[in-house]
């Protein structure tokens, strides 16, 4: 066995450590500079209590992204010289997001060890590669990532940090082979367990839906499939399962060899940036060459992201919720005994609100950010919640899931075509989300995104809004002025949440208002961007009426867009004249 010793290195305070939202993301260069991944590393040690780190098991890896194999050997390092008893890293250092969170909440060691936190290794969805970005971000006992309390503990260490303990002597491991190397430090031993990526995610898969009925509409001829991980390292999780378990071709996998520069692209998946997926399922502007496949799927780099789609068929993340929760009691056997409750973010579409009315179940609007949903479901309060920024998820994990959202889709698909698979015509995904809307009307939706504005401008327009805000007499006035033809604001503020388990409190988190029609207008700033501000609006319509269902929705939209735009002065605060991105 090798032997190690422990070194202190001495270090100085690095600015700009504050973890956002989801962890430190920064270009690689930033994260390559002398002490900088270090620095973080020890801090999040220090933020953490004791029992956390001396003897623990810590789970090291993520989305593969460049730097990556790196960064997991020096944090191997750093957790053998504070004291952490083992570390668990996916072969070659690759862990999807869900699946970390899966691994700490399921894996037993050989000896009965169970993780009790992880550092992952990704930026999401930006791009990856020497000049793009890395991240880094700590998710707790639980499976999901660290509260604020513990972040700010972090950022507080990274402003005082003095010095970091990294183990001298301790060799680098081959993170590319299955197994445990043993080493001997000053505290005892400590092992690097290396383990099959996708297993313990696999198994998990198994648990929670009938992979036979899947296989089953994956074998249909009438039935074809197209998934895309964006050289993320969904490809890792979709040959295993897709292929391998559910019999899909080979072929119906684009993109699926996870890369450190997720192949130069933009690791998204939304219409604009899973460009091959989109053409392939006949969507945009390009006509598909062959007739598209019945169903299609994108992930992010870390995979927790997905978009659905069917044949020439775009379905919204709102609506993509929504139907899940309303299909999942029937076709998904983790949820057969019912529901706990269902959440969506405050900007996401009411398309679950009314799902949740008609079915009776608890609901609850959060703000924007995964670990609202968290909390509830540490509390056994909801089981199904989704995101309008294309998440989706539920209590089997404390992340969102991509392949988790795929596999809800498979098998809504695969019961709702039990009597078709032997002939006849498919049910297909446009089918589905049809029928939901002449059920539970429809929520048409649309999100402007303005990036990298002037944040002075962004926080112009924003706190114009606010004021508007507060007397509805005069936003009514303006309307009216603005369009004939849309209804009255009936109520507008700014949006608070008070979180019903732990009883904490979040401000300003974005400007709502609320027409009589049930049509909404919302403004906040993203908490994600990287350069200057991005302000996005989000636009939607309630639609009972089964005869107006099947407008295209930018048409449909347009007068309100019309209001959002001059109610807001958006040209005049921002001088643009078109958003950025348009989903
Ligand atoms: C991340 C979080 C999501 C959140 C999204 C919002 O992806 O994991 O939970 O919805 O950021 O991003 P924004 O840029 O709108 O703040
Ligand atoms: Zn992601």
């Amino acid at each position: 066995m090798v032997n190690f010793k422990v070194s202190r290195v001495e270090s100085a305070p690095i600015e700009g450590q504050k973890p956002g939202t989801s962890g430190l993301r920064k270009k690689v260069k930033v994260f390559t500079q002398p002490h900088y991944l270090h620095n973080f590393v020890q801090s999040t040690f220090n933020a953490l209590s004791a029992d956390k780190v001396k003897g623990a098991t810590l789970v090291v890896s993520g989305d593969g992204r460049y730097y990556s194999k790196d960064a997991i050997q020096i944090i191997i390092k750093m957790a053998a010289a504070n004291g952490v008893r083992r570390v668990w890293v996916g072969q070659n250092g690759l862990l999807s997001t869900p699946a970390v969170s899966a691994v700490i909440r399921e894996r037993v060691g050989a000896d009965g060890s169970k993780a009790s936190g992880a550092f992952i290794l990704t930026a999401s969805h930006n791009p990856g590669g020497p000049n793009e970005d890395f991240g880094i971000k700590y998710n707790m006992e639980n499976g999901g990532p660290a509260p604020e309390g513990i972040t700010d503990k972090i950022y507080e260490n990274t402003k005082t940090i003095k010095e970091y303990l990294i183990a001298e002597g301790l060799p680098d491991v081959d993170i590319s082979v299955v197994g445990v190397t043993k080493f001997e430090g000053p505290e005892g031993q400590f092992d690097v367990d290396v383990f099959d990526s996708a297993n313990d995610y696999v198994k998990l898969m198994k648990s929670i839906f009938d992979f036979q009925s899947i296989q089953k509409l994956v074998a249909s001829p009438q039935f074809s499939f197209c998934y895309d991980a964006l050289h993320g390292v969904a490809g890792a999780y979709a040959k295993r399962i897709f292929v391998e378990e559910l019999g899909a071709q080979e072929s119906s996998l684009l993109n699926c060899v996870p890369k450190e520069d997720f192949g130069g692209g933009h690791p998204d998946p939304n219409l604009t940036y899973a460009k091959e997926l989109v053409a392939r399922m006949g969507l945009g502007k390009s006509q598909a060459e062959h007739e598209p496949p019945e169903f299609g799927a994108a992930a992010d780099g870390d995979a927790d992201r997905n978009m659905v789609l069917g044949k020439r068929f775009f379905v919204t993340p709102s609506d993509s919720v929504a139907i899940i929760a309303a299909n999942a009691v029937q076709s998904i056997p983790y949820f057969s005994s019912g529901l706990k409750g269902v959440a969506r973010s405050m900007p996401t579409s009411a398309a679950l609100d009314v799902v949740a009315k008609h079915l009776n179940l608890k609901f609850f609007e959060v703000p924007t950010g995964w670990k609202f949903f968290g909390n509830l479901m540490d509390a056994g309060m909801c089981s199904v919640c989704g995101e309008e920024s294309f998440g989706t998820g539920s209590d089997h994990i404390r992340e969102k899931d991509g392949i988790w959202a795929v596999l809800a889709w498979l098998s809504i698909l695969a019961y709702k075509n039990k009597e078709n698979l032997g002939g006849g015509k498919l049910v297909t995904v446009e089918d589905i989300v049809r029928q939901h809307w002449a059920t539970y009307g429809r929520h048409y939706y649309t999100r402007y995104d303005y990036e990298n504005v002037d944040a002075g401008a962004a926080k112009e327009l924003m706190a114009h809004l606010v004021k508007l805000q507060s007397t509805l007499a005069d936003v009514n006035d303006i309307v009216k002025g603005i369009r004939s033809d849309v209804s009255k604001v009936a109520n507008a503020d700014e949006f608070e949440y008070k979180d019903p388990v732990d009883g904490s409190i979040s401000k300003h988190q974005g400007v709502r208002y609320l027409f009589e029609d049930g049509s909404r207008l919302v403004f906040r700033l993203s908490g994600t961007g990287s350069e200057g501000a991005t302000i996005r609006l989000y636009i939607e319509q309630y639609e009972k009426d089964s005869s107006k269902i099947g407008r295209d929705s930018q048409e449909a939209l347009a007068p309100l867009v019309d209001v959002a735009l001059k109610l807001s002065k958006m040209q005049e605060f921002t001088g643009r004249s078109a958003p950025t991105v348009i989903t």
